[in-house]
């Protein structure tokens, strides 16, 4: 059993060891006389439980509002004067920051009853979110749910090993973390963690970006310089959306698994680098292979340890755990009277899809944050409020499909049905060109 400690601020004037030593014996009790010495106490050592006898003569409430504030992470008690109950400053103050309250002159016996509870709810206030922080010590990946187990059983078996490994993942699932983890648990640790997004480089830049260049390579080379990978030689280097690699790429990026050497543009100089490649995809790669999008060699070579990162809403009962956890996380934006979700909005998270998976809820979360104006979030906070009737939805989709499909019918026309350009023009990638033509049943 944790040692219970009180930190009291009380009036000079009251006995405060005559008031609570009798009732509260296996308490260690510290008393200060103003908000000040408090602050200084509370920077030098931990409370989980506070007493604030109120002082009229020298406690304003807009000082208490700040004090309460800034120590929001404890259980406050207050004991103030009838009177002071009936202005609203007060009721204020009682309302966003105690967990109790009582008037003066206060009854000792019930008064340490009170803080007991409040110190056993401070306990569990505090396992939760130990519970948060620590769930899985070594693991940056929260959850619980049996795919999450899996995955990361997956990802400690994987980290052992050097070949290849191919991440699989609707977009915000959690690809890169788990590429994180892979390389954190490897041997490679030390070294560097490299990631590129091959979807957002423009492919004129890609390949010196991935291999580098000397001096003269093209105007404007003045001087060579080392590509991702080799910055990225002793640790790993991730491919993030490698489907968006070009062919020509896609060759080089072959030649560089198979040889372990890279050669900058420009040059012809073998340069050794040792490097581990972890990719990942939103895509199935093997349809883009299907299709002939994607080197069926080079999907082999980086496909030797396949790994799937399940979606949000194939962990239906991580998805609580989640959101508690990136509320904690962003605590600091929120406003402090801010003590968590609605059960309408837990059941409202429950009920959605969440097709953005955990990047859309933290953003949704941290939305929420910002939005709420009262003690817990709602489903309105969330931007998650049910009840659109479904022919009102079932219209939109339609009517997103629709425009969807002229507006790839327009940029297919204005291109010569060249799907690159059409893509470009769209601001999509080839891939998800070619998914959007897919699912429209078209064909350039
Ligand atoms: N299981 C998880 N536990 C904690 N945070 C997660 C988890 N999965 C994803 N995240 C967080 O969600 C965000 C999106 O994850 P990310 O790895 O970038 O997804 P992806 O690469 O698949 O698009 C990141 O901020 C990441 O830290
Ligand atoms: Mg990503």
């Amino acid at each position: 059993m944790a040692h219970k400690r009180l930190l009291c601020i009380a009036p000079a004037h009251v006995d405060t060891d005559a008031l609570l030593c009798d009732t509260m014996p296996d308490w260690e009790i510290c008393s200060v006389t103003s908000l000040a010495e408090a602050a200084r106490e509370l920077r030098n050592s931990h409370y989980l439980v506070g007493l604030l006898m109120h002082d009229r003569e020298q406690q304003r409430p807009g000082d208490i509002d700040t004090f309460l504030r800034r120590h929001g992470n404890m259980q406050w008690v207050g004991v103030f004067s009838p009177r002071d109950l009936e202005s609203t400053p007060y009721r204020e103050l009682v309302v966003e920051h105690l967990c109790d309250y009582h008037t003066a002159p206060a009854d000792p016996v019930r008064l340490s009853y009170t803080l007991g509870h409040a110190h056993g709810w401070a306990m569990l206030k505090r396992r939760r979110q130990q519970l948060i922080d620590h769930g899985n010590a070594d693991s940056p990946l929260i959850g619980h749910c049996d795919a999450i187990v899996r995955l990361r059983a997956q990802i400690e078996r994987v980290a052992k090993v050097a070949a290849p490994v191919l991440i699989w993942g609707e977009s915000g699932s959690g690809k890169e973390l788990t590429a994180q983890a892979i390389h954190a648990g490897s041997e490679r640790a030390a070294g560097p963690f490299v990631p590129i997004n091959c979807g957002a480089i423009s492919p004129t830049l890609i390949q010196s970006e991935l291999f580098g260049y000397e001096r003269g390579a093209f105007t404007g080379a003045t001087r060579g310089k080392a590509g991702l990978i080799e910055s990225a030689d002793g640790g790993t280097l991730f491919l993030d959306e490698i489907g968006d690699l070009p062919k020509d790429l896609q060759a080089n990026l072959l030649r560089f698994l198979q040889e372990k050497t890279i050669c900058r543009v420009g040059s012809t100089r073998q340069i050794r680098v040792d490097v581990r490649v972890i990719a990942a995809s939103h895509v199935q790669l093997q349809q883009a292979v299907d299709k002939g999008e994607f080197r069926e060699d080079l999907y082999y070579r980086l496909a030797v340890l396949p790994v799937t990162v399940p979606p949000l809403r194939d962990r239906r009962e991580d998805i609580v755990a989640l959101a508690e956890h990136f509320f904690q996380l962003y605590a600091s934006e929120k406003a402090p009277r801010l003590k968590g979700f609605s059960d309408r909005a837990i059941s409202a998270i429950l009920d959605h899809g969440w097709p953005g998976n955990v990047r859309e809820l933290i953003n949704r979360v941290r939305r929420a944050m910002v939005m709420s104006d009262g003690r817990l979030i709602t489903p309105e906070d969330l931007g998650l409020t049910r009840g659109i009737p479904a022919p009102m939805s079932a219209a939109l989709e339609d009517t997103r499909a629709r425009s969807e499909r002229s507006a790839l019918r327009d940029c297919l026309e204005r291109s010569g049905q060249n799907v690159s350009r059409a893509a470009r023009d769209l601001g999509v990638s080839r891939t998800t060109m070619y998914r959007l033509l897919s699912k429209h049943n078209m064909r350039p």
